[in-house]
């Protein structure tokens, strides 16, 4: 069975909504049909959301990339899309995600500037500015890989249920008490 790998630029067409933290809600929606999908069909690859502008590479059989990359074609929640790269593939270049996310990064940030890029506009990349937010997206997918698998330590981690000076003051509160006991005591 032969390897792909795919990228393409396009533009969003929904209005995003203002948010703190996190991700964007229509976003997140997509986020969450393409992890479940892309894991069933073993593909990896991440997706890039800034500007209303969309970046995504998919690698993995060329079957699964196929089938994949037409029913993103024709979902309306992004439009002039723009396909940067579609060319077989020797072997996987990623590990094990099914699709990582990055808003518009600090990294990401960094590269425009290094790029002399005013705003995120991947349509324009060249072949070599793709190849670099490939590997902006294969970095970042390695920071999550990180950052969400179940460690262990956290569990050392966890907030303490008492602090040592709740401990302290505890302890005071138990001598002086058995204290005003004994005292109680041997007034009756
Ligand atoms: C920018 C963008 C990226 C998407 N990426 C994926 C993806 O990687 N995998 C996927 O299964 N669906 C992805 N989708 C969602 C698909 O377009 C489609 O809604 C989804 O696969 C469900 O298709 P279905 O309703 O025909 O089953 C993406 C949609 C958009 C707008």
């Amino acid at each position: 069975m032969s390897l792909m790998r795919l990228a393409y630029a396009s533009e969003a067409t929904f209005e995003a909504k203002p948010v703190e933290k996190g991700v964007e809600p229509h976003v997140a929606r997509i986020l969450m049909t393409s992890r479940k999908n892309n894991a069933k069909d073993q593909l990896v690859g991440g997706l890039y959301y800034g500007n209303d502008r969309f970046f995504q590479y998919l690698e993995g059989e060329e079957d699964a990339v196929r089938r994949t990359y037409d029913r993103i074609l024709k979902d309306d929640r992004h439009r002039n899309i723009v396909t940067l790269i579609e060319e077989p593939l020797k072997s996987r270049t990623f590990s094990n995600w099914s699709m990582k996310y990055v808003p518009l990064s600090r990294d990401v940030r960094a590269f425009l500037d290094d790029q002399g890029l005013e705003s995120f506009d991947p349509a324009a990349f060249t072949s070599e500015q793709c190849e670099k937010m490939i590997e902006l997206v294969r970095n970042s997918s390695q920071e999550q890989n990180l950052s969400t698998r179940d460690d262990p330590k956290s569990v050392g981690d966890a907030p303490q249920v008492l602090s040592s000076g709740m401990k302290t003051g505890l302890i005071v509160a138990g001598v002086v008490l058995v204290g005003a006991l004994v005292i109680g005591g041997t007034m009756l």
